[in-house]
């Protein structure tokens, strides 16, 4: 059996050619869409009298014996047949003879492909968003566990301010959030089918559009034909998600990684999760967060890869199209797994309390408090205080001390008018805990912040 059965072209193919044009070997990945697409072409074929009721239930009886074929291992995909969508038709013809030829009435494989194509991009924004539920959940648990946990937060890698574990990990379920609203976006944005359009002017056949998206779950049909066969944005938006997702993965396990050296010790990685050194009999690798960092890079080449290759082509379809899908089906693999084993290396972790601790006590983290305090009870302006509060920085470090430890008497020598309470202002715990205000890190508002996740979790009951 050849690729297409050809007006046009006579004999047969060269060997170099059907290597170099075939999709099969990756395209196979979509023979589900592509079974149940046919099967819901071929109802509404029927339903509107194009083709009889015996050709449309030899056909969907083919159909499911091919799925069977298929998923039992048995299945032969040929790249003689050029894409899954002829093989899948070939076959059909070698099981049930002239009626398989009935099933591509009304379509093209412009519009099939794009049909596949679009229900995995909508399989795979769901299976997305179920996994970063589970991430969520996770982030949570931890987040309720550690709303004391004092640790330095950070600008430009540098000591900076006390905040609590809980309020450092909710900045990345904020950033989780968002992801599973732009899938759930893009599939709700996408949830439109583009079968019917043929291959690039519609169909002269009466058929009915409405009622074969419906069968697959659509939410409605495509408004312009041209538009619909050329159109991969529902692609690049998956890409771009999962780009963006990878971004935040890579971010948090750029973290895990610091957090687990010996320089910092904040966490520890389980044995589970973890590797070990081919020579180095002491060592404890981060594997798997560099791993989820470095694939970072493969999904954004996937994303331009797939923007570059629209970006000079005329209506309607052309074959550098096929060239749309192993990065989408590479990018979708590489986010499930990375988003699993996150979700593991996450709920698997030791957290060190004590030494997160331990760093709070360097760097001076409440310095700011000491120039708010110098500020609200003694009358500097606040530039001024910035500065006193930097001499008074210069002289703890002199004296090997952290300013959070410095006592009333050794700073009243830079300004009489301190009082004792100062003490409590600059304690770290107390500094954390002054940063009240909406969206910050106090333990009160973390404790909000919770909640709100807690919420919006209960509130996805019934979710796509
Ligand atoms: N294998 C092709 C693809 O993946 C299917 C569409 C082919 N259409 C065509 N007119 N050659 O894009």
């Amino acid at each position: 059996m050849g690729k297409v059965a050809s007006g046009k072209i006579k004999g047969s193919s060269s060997k170099l050619l059907d290597e170099f044009n075939a999709s099969i070997s990756f395209d196979k990945e979509l023979y589900k869409e592509d079974i149940t697409g046919s099967i819901a072409h071929v109802q509404m074929l029927y339903r509107q009298g194009i083709i009889d009721k015996s050709s449309k239930d030899k056909i969907i009886r083919g159909l499911d014996y091919i799925k069977k074929e298929i998923e039992d291992g048995f299945y032969r995909f040929d790249i003689k047949d050029e894409d899954i969508h002829m093989s899948i038709e070939n076959r059909l013809t070698e099981l049930i003879g002239d009626d398989a030829k009935k099933m591509h009435t009304a379509r093209s494989r412009n519009d099939q492909v794009a049909l596949d194509f679009r229900m995995y991009v909508r399989r795979k924004n769901r299976d997305l968003v179920e996994l970063l539920i589970s991430l969520e959940s996770v982030l949570i648990k931890i987040a309720k566990e550690n709303t004391d946990t004092l640790l330095p937060g950070m600008t430009h890698l540098q000591h900076a301010q006390p905040i609590n574990f809980a309020y450092h990990i909710l900045a990345y379920a904020s950033m989780f959030k968002r992801d599973y609203e732009r899938f759930n976006t893009c599939y709700t944005r996408n949830n439109i089918s583009p079968i019917g359009c043929a291959a690039l002017a519609g169909t002269p056949y009466p058929t009915d559009r409405e009622y074969e998206a419906k069968i697959l779950g659509f939410k409605g049909v495509s408004i312009n034909c041209l538009d619909t066969v050329s159109d991969r944005d529902f692609a690049l938006e998956l890409l771009f998600n999962i780009s963006v997702l990878m971004m935040h993965i890579s971010r948090l396990s750029e973290e895990l990684i610091l957090w687990s050296s010996s320089e910092f010790g904040f966490i520890e990685l389980s044995d589970e999760y973890s590797t070990s050194s081919s020579i180095m009999p002491q060592k404890k690798n981060p594997d798997v967060p560099e791993l989820l960092r470095g694939k970072t890079g493969r999904v954004y080449g996937n994303l331009i890869a797939l923007l570059t290759v629209l970006k000079g082509l005329p209506l309607a379809y052309n074959k550098d199209m096929q060239e749309d899908k192993e990065g989408v089906f590479d990018s979708s693999k590489t986010a499930e797994i990375s988003l699993k084993i996150l979700t593991k290396v996450l709920e698997t972790m030791s957290i060190n309390k004590e030494a997160m601790k331990k760093a709070t006590k360097k760097g001076h983290l409440s310095a700011t408090d000491l120039a708010d305090y110098l500020t609200t009870k003694c009358g500097y302006t606040f530039r001024d205080a910035y500065k006193l509060t930097g001499e008074i920085v210069g002289y703890a470090d002199e004296i090997g001390k952290d300013v959070s430890e410095l006592s009333v008497e050794e700073l009243r020598r830079f300004e009489p008018d301190i009082k004792k309470d100062v003490e409590s202002v600059i304690q770290l715990e107390n500094s954390m805990n002054a940063r009240n205000s909406q969206g910050g890190t106090s333990t009160e508002e973390t404790k909000k912040q919770i909640e709100y996740f807690e919420k919006w979790i209960e509130s996805l009951g019934e979710r796509l």
